[in-house]
C-alpha cells in the first residue's frame, strides 16, 4: 500500500480565511481523496503559520497578545475547511511546543553543518510579504503585492549560506529527484537559480513573536523558516506519517521558498528532499485582486452555506486549469451550479430514475467499465490537471448518457420493447456509477448522494434551486 504524503502551505493567522486561501486546500483535499479512494493510504496535512511580524503587527491591532490573537483566529479556520468538506489528517501549529524543539534542532543542524553566519544586513522589508524586497520590486514606491511601503531595516542577523549549494539545487531539480510543476515554474526557478544565489537572513532582530535563535536569544528564527520546517515537524507529531513528504501544493507566489530556500536547508543537513512541489495560479475576483478594502474577499463559509460545499468545490477547479491564473466570482460559480450541476448532473439521474420508476423496468446496476478513459483521468488528477478532469466526466460520461436517452426515447420504447428501454437505462445508470466513481474526490457529499439513489433507485434533487435572500 503506497503512503502518500500530502501538504497546503500553512496559513498566516493574521485574519480569516478567503476564498483565496481555499483554493490550495481544497485541491489537496481533492488529491488526498483520490488516493484514499484508490486503496493507497494518503496523509493530508495543512496548518497555521502563527508567528512573525505580521501577525504581531495584527495582534496589537486587535489589542490582542499574539497568542491570544492566534488562539481566536486558528478555529476560523479549521470552520472553514469544515463547511468546505476537507478532510484532512493533520492540524499543525507553529506555536505547537513540539513543531518549536524541531525548529530548533534544525537551525542546530545548519550551524554544526557550517552554513550558518553572522552579518550586517541593511534592506527593505515588506511586512505583508515577511520577506526583504529590492528598489526594482516596488512600484510607486510601494510593495505591488501588498500596497504598502516597506520599511528600511538595519540588523545584525544570522545568515544561511544558500549561495553555497546552488550546484546541488540545480541538480536535484534535472535530475527529477526534485520536481517542480508545472514545467513553466521550474523552468522559472532554474532560470533564477542560474542567475545566483544571494546567502539569505534566516533570523530577526526586530521580531519579537518568533522561535529564540540557537544561541542568540536577542533574535528570533526567521518565520519563513519556521514556517517551513512544519512539513517536516508534523511527522514527528503524527505518528502514522513519515518524511519526506510526496507533494507541497502552494501557490506561485511562495514558489521560491519551496523550491529554493526548503530543498537547500534539507540538503544542507542531510535530509530526504519532497519529492514534488506543485505551484497552482492565482485568481482574482470578478477581475480584481482579492482584497478587504475592496470588500471583494468572498468568505467560504457563506459561500458553502449558499451553494453547498460541492458546488463551490466543483466550480473553482473547474473554471480554469490549476496552474494557471484565472478569474472566479460568485456569478460563475452560481452558473456552474445551474448548467453543469443542477441541469446537467441532478437531471441526468433524475430523469434516469423517475423512467425506471415509472415504467418499473427491471434494470441491472453496473459501472461503466472503460479502460481507456479511466487512464485518462487517472493522469490528469495525478499531474493536478483538475479542470481537465471535470471536463473528461462530463464529455465522456454525462453526455452521452443525455444522448442515449434522447435518441433511444425510453417512454416511447417502453411502450413496445419493455426489455430493451431495461437495456438502455441500465446503460445510462452504468454511465452515472462511473460519473459518481469520480466525482467523488471533487464531490463527496453529491456522490454519497447519489451512491443511496442507485442503491433504492427513488430519485430525490441533488441540487436544488438556490434561494436568494434578497438584500
Ligand atoms: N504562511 C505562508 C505559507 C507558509 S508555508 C510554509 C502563506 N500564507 S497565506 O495565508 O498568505 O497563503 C496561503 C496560500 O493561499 C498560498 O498558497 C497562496 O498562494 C494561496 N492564496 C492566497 N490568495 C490566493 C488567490 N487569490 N488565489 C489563489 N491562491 C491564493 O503564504
Amino acid at each position: 500500500m503506497a503512503k502518500k504524503y500530502i501538504t497546503t502551505p500553512i496559513y498566516y493567522v493574521n485574519d480569516v480565511p478567503h476564498i483565496g486561501h481555499a483554493y490550495t486546500t481544497i485541491a489537496a483535499d481533492v488529491l488526498s481523496r483520490y488516493y484514499k479512494q484508490k486503496g493507497d493510504e494518503s496523509f493530508f496535512l495543512t496548518g497555521t503559520d502563527e508567528h512573525g511580524a505580521k501577525i504581531a503587527e495584527a495582534a496589537k491591532k486587535a489589542g490582542k497578545k499574539p497568542q491570544e490573537f492566534v488562539n481566536v483566529l486558528v478555529p476560523h479556520f479549521e470552520k472553514a475547511w469544515k463547511a468546505l468538506d476537507i478532510e484532512y489528517d493533520g492540524f499543525i501549529r507553529t506555536t505547537n511546543p513540539k513543531h518549536e524543539k524541531v525548529v530548533i534542532e534544525i537551525i542546530e543542524k545548519l550551524q554544526k553543518a557550517g552554513f550558518v553566519e553572522k552579518r550586517k544586513y541593511e534592506g527593505l522589508y515588506c511586512v505583508g510579504c515577511e520577506k526583504y524586497i529590492t528598489k526594482d520590486d516596488l512600484v510607486g514606491g510601494k510593495c505591488p503585492d501588498h500596497g504598502r511601503e516597506p520599511v528600511e531595516q538595519s540588523e545584525e542577523n544570522y545568515f544561511f549560506l544558500l549561495s553555497k549549494l546552488q550546484k546541488e539545487l540545480l541538480s536535484v531539480i534535472k535530475s527529477g529527484e526534485f520536481e517542480i510543476a508545472p514545467m513553466t515554474r521550474r523552468n522559472e526557478v532554474i532560470g533564477k537559480i542560474k542567475s545566483g544565489l544571494e546567502d539569505v537572513s534566516i533570523s530577526r532582530q526586530a521580531v519579537e513573536w518568533g522561535i529564540p535563535f540557537p544561541g542568540d536569544e536577542t533574535q528570533t528564527v526567521y518565520v519563513w523558516v519556521d514556517a517551513l520546517i512544519n512539513y517536516y515537524s508534523a511527522t514527528k507529531i503524527y505518528k502514522n506519517v513519515s518524511w519526506p513528504a510526496d507533494i507541497h501544493l502552494i501557490g506561485k507566489d511562495i514558489l521560491w521558498f519551496h523550491a529554493v530556500i526548503w530543498p537547500a536547508i534539507l540538503i544542507a543537513i542531510g535530509e530526504k528532499l519532497p519529492k514534488k512541489v506543485y505551484a497552482h495560479g492565482f485568481f482574482t475576483i470578478g477581475g480584481k485582486k482579492m482584497s478587504k478594502t475592496l470588500g471583494n474577499a468572498i468568505d467560504p463559509i457563506a459561500l458553502s452555506k449558499k451553494y453547498g460545499a460541492d458546488a463551490v468545490r466543483y466550480a473553482i477547479l473547474r473554471e480554469f486549469p490549476f496552474g494557471e491564473d484565472g478569474d472566479i466570482s460568485e456569478e460563475k460559480i452560481a452558473e456552474r451550479y445551474q448548467t453543469d450541476l443542477a441541469n446537467g448532473l441532478g437531471n441526468l439521474l433524475q430523469r434516469t430514475l423517475t423512467m425506471v420508476n415509472n415504467f418499473n423496468l427491471d434494470v441491472k446496476l453496473d459501472v461503466m467499465k472503460d479502460a481507456k478513459h479511466e487512464k485518462e483521468i487517472e493522469r490528469n488528477i495525478e499531474n493536478l490537471n483538475f479542470s481537465e478532469v471535470l471536463k473528461n466526466i462530463w464529455v465522456y460520461y454525462l453526455k452521452p448518457a443525455n444522448e442515449l436517452i434522447d435518441k433511444e426515447k425510453p417512454w416511447e420504447l417502453v411502450k413496445t420493447d419493455k426489455k430493451k428501454a431495461a437495456g438502455v437505462l441500465t446503460l445510462c445508470l452504468s454511465y452515472i456509477a462511473a460519473i459518481n466513481k469520480y466525482i467523488y474526490p471533487f464531490m463527496p457529499e453529491t456522490s454519497e448522494k447519489i451512491k443511496k439513489q442507485l442503491k433504492t433507485l427513488k430519485p430525490e434533487p441533488l441540487f436544488p434551486r438556490i434561494e436568494e435572500k434578497g438584500d
